[in-house]
């Protein structure tokens, strides 16, 4: 997406996760920490998110997905939501068309059932306008919750039941991610979360099975591409054995 290559993408030997993931937190703090509303740190975010969809795109990685806003984030005080919603809308007007010249693919996961009109309509918009793109695959988590999403996936394998598309005996786990958001979209090789926390927050539960997990102490409104970098490094050094005995590369 860059005019300029970069080295360690030019070399093939430099193993680079196909899908990182990235669980986006500490905005409130960062801003906290500074005496700043918490607004402004989500507003620095977003710069945060331009800078890593760059330097993803750079560096050879070939789907980027991003822990926007969650199921439970509505439960946060409205203003604060509204100031959430008034980024992606943002986001959406003003980067949209450089993601695409960029050749950048965006593609969204989560209910899409329950949203506002005017966001849905940008998100479809995003989607529509950037089907054709064959760079980076930006995988937009909004308004996602991990167990919402393999209910959402139960659901469609049953109705695939009902409707005598699928079997019953073909209801195993090689078959049931199909049914998921993104079906065709491999599970993150990497997941990074930013902000010295260290759970999952209902992210990517079933697709994380065997992702390498990164936890790092930013708040990714500092978050950039030398910390993307550095957690790419430490993904590198681990050694991936999906059960087995021996180191196997994860892509
Ligand atoms: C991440 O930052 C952004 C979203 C969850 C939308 P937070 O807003 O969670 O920041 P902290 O965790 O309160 O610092
Ligand atoms: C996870 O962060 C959701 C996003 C980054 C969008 P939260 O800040 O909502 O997670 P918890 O509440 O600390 O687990
Ligand atoms: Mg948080």
């Amino acid at each position: 997406m860059a005019d300029t290559v970069h080295p360690a993408a030019a070399q093939p030997s430099f193993q680079v996760p196909q899908h990182v993931a990235i669980i986006m937190d500490g905005n409130g703090r960062w801003a906290q920490a500074r005496g700043l509303p918490r607004g402004e740190g989500h507003r620095r975010g977003v710069e945060a998110l331009r800078r890593t969809v760059r330097a993803a795109g750079e560096l050879g990685v070939r789907f980027l997905t991003i822990f926007s806003f969650s199921a439970e984030n509505w439960s946060r005080p409205a203003p604060e939501i509204n100031d959430l919603m008034g980024l992606l809308r943002l986001f959406v007007r003003n980067d949209l068309a450089e993601l695409h010249a960029n050749n950048v693919r965006v593609r969204i996961i989560g209910e899409r059932g329950d949203l506002k009109p005017d966001i849905l309509r940008l998100l479809d918009e995003a989607e529509k306008r950037t089907k054709a793109n064959t760079g980076l695959t930006l995988v937009v988590a909004f308004n996602y919750g991990a167990r919402q999403e393999i209910v959402r996936a139960a659901l469609r394998m049953a109705k695939a039941i009902a409707d005598g598309e699928v079997q019953f005996d073909a209801v195993k786990v090689e078959n049931f991610a199909r049914f998921l958001d993104a079906p065709d979209i491999p599970d993150p090789d990497l997941i990074i979360r930013t902000s010295g926390e260290q759970r999952l927050s209902n992210f990517l539960l079933w697709q994380s099975a065997y992702s390498e997990l990164i936890f790092v102490p930013t708040y990714w409104p500092d978050f950039d591409r030398a910390a993307l970098e550095a957690a790419i490094n430490e993904y590198r050094r681990r050694e991936r054995r999906f059960g087995g005995v021996v180191a196997k590369t994860g892509s």
